[in-house]
């Protein structure tokens, strides 16, 4: 549990994801991913739409949620073999809490679908933070079907997106760090041009 700014610093210079099928139980109790929650939607939102969902995907649904995915497979995927069908199912069996983000923009806005989505992404990494910071690893994934038709319309309302799956729960094995890009490759200092045409 965080109770410094030490400990804050140290979580947003290490924090890592897990890979969700090497997360294991236990995920977060109600109260737990109450507050997860709660802290996700602690997000920056132009025009206070809340343009993303969390919906959550309870233990004992994990059966239909692998028959959701099954059902997908078959109408949407010909050419899926026996690996892909289990594939599926040990997706919607991977331990650790399940949370669905969802990205809900308000069309015919002012303010920028763009916008709306950038801040569901942001919603996303809050509530990365937000499990790690009660002790928690999470992963976030889409794959597949995070873009099937058939589970977006059995996950999400109409016009609603599916941007990502996030397990959380605690470490099978020690999360993996990876590469992180080199500071120099990612930042830019600005230049001015060098003829600004003069304001008339
Ligand atoms: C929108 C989104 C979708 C992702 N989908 C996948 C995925 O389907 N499979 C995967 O292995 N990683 C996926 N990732 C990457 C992982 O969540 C994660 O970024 C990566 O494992 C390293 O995470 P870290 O930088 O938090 O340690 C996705 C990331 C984002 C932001």
């Amino acid at each position: 549990m965080l109770n410094d700014r030490s400990s804050l610093l140290s979580l947003l210079e290490t924090r890592r994801s897990a890979k969700p099928r090497e997360i294991v139980d236990p995920g977060p109790s109600a109260d737990e991913l109450e507050r997860i929650l709660a802290m996700a939607a602690r997000t920056p939102d132009h025009g206070k739409l809340s343009p993303w969902r969390f919906v959550t995907i309870a233990d004992d649904q994990r059966d239909e949620l692998a028959k959701l995915l099954r059902e997908a497979l078959a109408s949407e995927d010909p050419s899926a073999t026996v690996a892909h069908y289990e594939k599926a199912d040990q997706f919607a069996h991977y331990r650790g809490a399940l949370v669905v983000l969802v990205s809900a923009p308000v069309e015919d806005h002012k303010i920028p679908v763009w916008e709306q989505q950038l801040s569901c992404g942001a919603a996303g990494m809050n509530l990365l933070l937000a499990a790690h910071a009660l002790g928690f690893v999470a992963g976030w994934v889409t794959g597949w079907q995070a873009y099937s038709e058939h589970v977006r319309a059995a996950l999400c309302e109409p016009r609603e997106r599916i941007a990502g799956f996030i397990f959380i729960g605690h470490a099978g094995t020690a999360p993996f760090e990876r590469p992180r890009p080199a500071l120099e490759t990612v930042r830019r200092t600005w230049t001015a041009p060098p003829q600004v045409p003069p304001i008339p």
